[in-house]
């Protein structure tokens, strides 16, 4: 999704904005623009495509003597990638621009609206509604316009204001759609849609709420809410990452990256909550009483796309060692359908960036149903876990590639703390057991750290047979149904290829009538409780001469009688094999992508973070 830069500062303006936004590419996005103000002027840049075409149409502007402006990178919604459309907008003087994220739902009346009193449009956006709106309103005070113009305003926005008028401020503002601030005495005020931008400068950041503006100038940022007018006092948070964290280092992409920082995000994730010597688990920022835990009588687990595949592992294991029904729904459904809903259902929202629509309005709904609500969240401070009651962080570090990797094994392993948690609280795990699988959690990570490099190798050669592909099938049961779901995303997002995932049994019922000689099979077959069960569905794809690939464990002869290509992984105890299995799916998809020529962190078409409906 769309974007957000601003700085105003002592900094020189347009490599600030431009770095910020190429941290901002893993978004997603389609065309680029930014805007400064120079000897009292607005200069303005934009294009359609990567950032490079922006840089490149920039040249010598890089070096302007300017120190407050706006650039954003655009996701189209209202009309199509064009330079046009790209952002910033600005009213019919020229004085005045506007970047925005989010949707104005009442544009098509507001534009109307707004040609009839004779202002012109250069542009299909809704956007551009908003700078002749504040335009209409505006005599000399820019906050009190943005405000007015607000108010006529239906939809979600994130907001950035500049007007030659006010040649030290950058208004900001926002509603259902994320903006947060960096703030440091000496580098001056930032904003953007995500941390990552200001990681270069400041690790003291500003949640802002919905309906809140910002006065934002180089050495101070005041804050009123747009419901009442009020100055609003916020919290400065400080952040533990840092800016080589949202770099490659190295790596050809953010996504092989991500994937060899999984075993360090697990071990993040895990540490200090379990007790090695009981198995206790502590969760405090969950925030559930002990009553509360006791009378949960069902769960939901609400997510989107990676998430809710993690969601659909959960299920599995809440179920077995908590023992208390679970509903799994995937955000967009759960919203609009009838929640049978009340104070003894929790809610559990499962999201790596805590932005993504969907899934906040799931969350809304039950929370005014009676719920209490348990979000599963990497970014601190983000939406979801300020309106929860209690969040478990996954601590995987900023995730740069649209397609999620160390997130979502990350959000594996706090989901099977949270399942440890509830079964020791509600007394459904004697302390051995939970020994016992805590201890496996915490070896997990150093399993996949040792396993990797061979790994990638392995599957590096692997592909040279199936990169071409054109549809795959990826097959798995029980723990490990989701993950055959998780790994056809994944190869289909990044590879475009067409990727179904299965569950093994059920075959039979339907997609068996697409396996011959030119499909390609993935399937999971740890030895686990159904094994078994597997491996006869496996034998059915070999008899239809299907091209099986098979992820098993090490030292099991039997599945090279069943095809050539056999990736075996170490033995772990089998409730993790959804975490572990997960590696090999990832590779499988990067290494195809790859050698495909494919834009590995950027798919094309995607958002990392989804924050409009
Ligand atoms: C987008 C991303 C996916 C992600 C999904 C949910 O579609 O491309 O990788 O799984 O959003 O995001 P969330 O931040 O809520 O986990």
């Amino acid at each position: 999704m769309c974007g957000i830069v601003g700085y105003v500062g002592r900094r020189m303006l347009v490599p600030v904005v431009l770095e910020g936004l190429k941290r901002l590419e893993y978004r997603g996005y389609d065309s680029a623009g930014i805007v400064y103000l120079q000897d009292g002027a607005l200069v303005k840049y934009r294009s359609e495509g990567k950032l490079q075409n922006l840089e490149n149409i920039l040249g010598e502007a890089i070096g302007a003597p300017a120190h407050i402006g706006l650039g954003h990178t655009r996701w189209a919604t209202h009309g199509a990638p064009t330079t046009e459309n790209a952002h910033p907008h600005s009213d019919c003087t020229g004085e005045l621009v506007v970047v925005h994220n989010g949707i104005i739902e009442n544009y098509h009346s507001l534009r109307n609206e707004l040609l009839e009193k004779g202002h012109t449009f250069a542009s299909e956006t809704d956007t551009e509604v908003l700078a002749h709106l504040i335009e209409e309103y505006l005599e000399d005070d820019l906050r009190a316009a943005v405000s007015k113009a607000l108010a006529r305003v239906e939809g979600s926005y994130a907001l950035g204001v500049l007007w030659t008028g006010m040649p030290d401020t950058l208004i900001a503002a926002r509603n259902h759609s994320p903006l947060v601030l960096g703030v440091h005495d000496e580098e001056g005020g930032f904003m953007a849609s995500d941390i990552p931008p200001l990681l270069p400068y400041t690790d003291q950041i500003v949640f802002l709420d919905d309906l809140e503006l910002v006065v934002l100038k180089g050495d101070s940022h005041t804050i009123y809410s747009l419901v009442t007018g009020d100055k609003v006092e916020k919290e400065v948070k400080t952040i533990s990452w840092n800016s080589a964290m949202a770099e490659k280092g190295g790596f050809k992409h953010f996504m092989l990256k991500e994937i060899y920082e999984q075993p360090q995000a697990i071990i993040d994730t895990v540490s200090g909550r379990i007790n090695p010597e009981t198995g206790s688990v502590e969760l405090p920022e969950m925030n559930l009483s002990d009553d509360e835990l006791a009378g949960i009588e069902r769960i939901f687990l609400v997510a989107c796309g990676t998430s809710w595949h993690a969601a659909l592992v959960a299920k599995y294991w809440i179920e077995r060692w908590a023992k208390i029904p679970v509903e799994v729904d995937i955000a967009s459904e759960f919203r609009y359908r009838k929640l049978l809903i009340d104070e003894k259902v929790l809610t559990v929202s499962i999201s790596q960036s805590g932005e993504t629509a969907d899934t906040l309005a799931g969350i809304r709904l039950a929370r005014d149903l009676g719920s209490k609500i348990v979000t599963i969240c990497n970014v601190v401070g983000s939406t979801m876990t300020r309106e929860a009651h209690g969040t478990v962080y996954t601590h995987a570090g900023p995730e740069i590639g649209v397609a999620s990797t160390k997130a979502f094994t990350s959000q594996l392993a706090a989901l099977f703390l949270f399942t440890l948690y509830l079964a020791e609280k509600r007394g459904r795990m004697e302390a051995d057991k939970r020994l016992e699988l805590g201890r496996e959690l915490i070896n997990l990570a150093a399993v996949i750290d040792a396993m990797l490099p061979r790994l990638q190798e392995e599957i590096k050669k692997l592909i040279e047979s199936y990169y071409d592909a054109r549809d795959f099938l990826f097959v798995g049961r029980g723990l490990n149904f989701p993950i055959a779901l998780e790994g056809a995303l994944k190869l289909k997002e990044i590879s475009y290829i067409h990727a179904e995932g299965y569950a093994s049994g059920e075959l039979k019922h339907g997609p068996i009538a697409l396996i011959d000689k030119d499909m390609p099979v993935l399937g999971l077959a740890p030895k686990d409780a159904v094994y078994q069960k597997s491996i006869s569905n496996l034998e059915e794809i070999k008899a239809r001469q299907g091209r099986l690939i098979l992820i098993g464990t090490e030292g099991d002869e039997h599945l090279k009688c069943i095809t050539d290509d056999v990736i075996y992984l170490p033995e772990v105890h089998e409730e993790l094999n959804p975490i572990l299995y997960t590696i090999p799916a990832q590779l499988l998809s990067y290494e195809i992508a790859s050698r495909r020529g494919c834009d590995v962190d950027q798919p094309r078409n995607l958002a990392k973070s989804v924050t409009v409906e």
